[in-house]
């Protein structure tokens, strides 16, 4: 039985997420009975070797429908295996990406069935839904920019792709935003580093009551 707090933070490549998630923790040891911080696909042994499998930029014959089951069986066992428990145990969960990456990636960006994909999502997490999603929002020409720069950043398969395909993900969330605009919540990520901090901490604030 769920106890705790699931917020998962989303973006295209370069949003920022990382650094946000690392700027934000100091201000969020208060709630709940602690914070476990994790991703998306990996987390846990048997989800990062499934991790290595479909972001290795050797794997260019990889199918769309395979590197959604791939995402799929990952988020199941890395959901089993930490998520859940720590949930049980009342802790706040921070998850950096989750079941909207599969929408926007493989539904928006492949061009896969969204209605398959929201029936697999929940299929592999029971239904549980995050409490909050930050979704950080960017031009996608100035993330992949900004990864650019970020000279120690490993390339992994996805990095690789076109323009085109980080367009069409960016219109995915935008279209999750239109559809649960509760739960959705869109920060603006091309600002500095701090003001996306401060806007987020103000979300999660609003939802959750003062944490300090
Ligand atoms: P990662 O290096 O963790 O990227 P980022 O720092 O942008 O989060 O690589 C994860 C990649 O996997 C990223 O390009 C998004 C993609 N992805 C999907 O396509 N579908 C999914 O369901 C998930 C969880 C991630």
């Amino acid at each position: 039985m769920k106890k705790g707090i699931l917020i998962s933070l989303e973006g295209p490549e370069g949003a920022g997420k990382s650094s946000v998630l690392e700027a934000l923790l100091p201000f969020l040891e208060n709630i709940g009975t602690g914070i476990v911080t994790t991703r998306e696909p990996g987390g846990v042994k048997i989800a990062e070797d499934i991790r290595a499998v479909i972001l290795d930029p050797a794997h260019t014959e990889m199918d769309a429908k395979t590197e959604l089951l791939l995402y799929i069986a990952s988020r199941r066992q890395h959901l089993a295996e930490r998520v859940l428990p720590a949930l049980d145990q009342g802790k706040t969960v921070i998850m950096d990406r989750f079941i909207d990456s599969s929408v926007a990636y493989q539904g928006y960006g492949r061009g896969l069935s969204v209605t398959d994909i929201e029936w697999l999502n929940q299929f592999a997490t029971d239904g549980l839904k995050p409490d909050l999603t930050l979704y950080f929002d960017i031009d996608v020409e100035e993330g992949l920019a900004r990864i650019a720069k970020n000279q120690d950043r490993e390339i992994n398969r996805l990095d690789l792709e076109g323009l085109g395909l980080h367009q069409r993900v960016r219109q995915g969330y935008l279209a999750i935003l239109g559809k649960e605009p509760d739960r959705f919540v869109k920060i603006d990520a091309s600002q500095p580093l701090d003001a996306v901090v401060r806007d987020s901490l103000a979300v999660i604030q609003n939802r959750f009551g003062k944490l300090s």
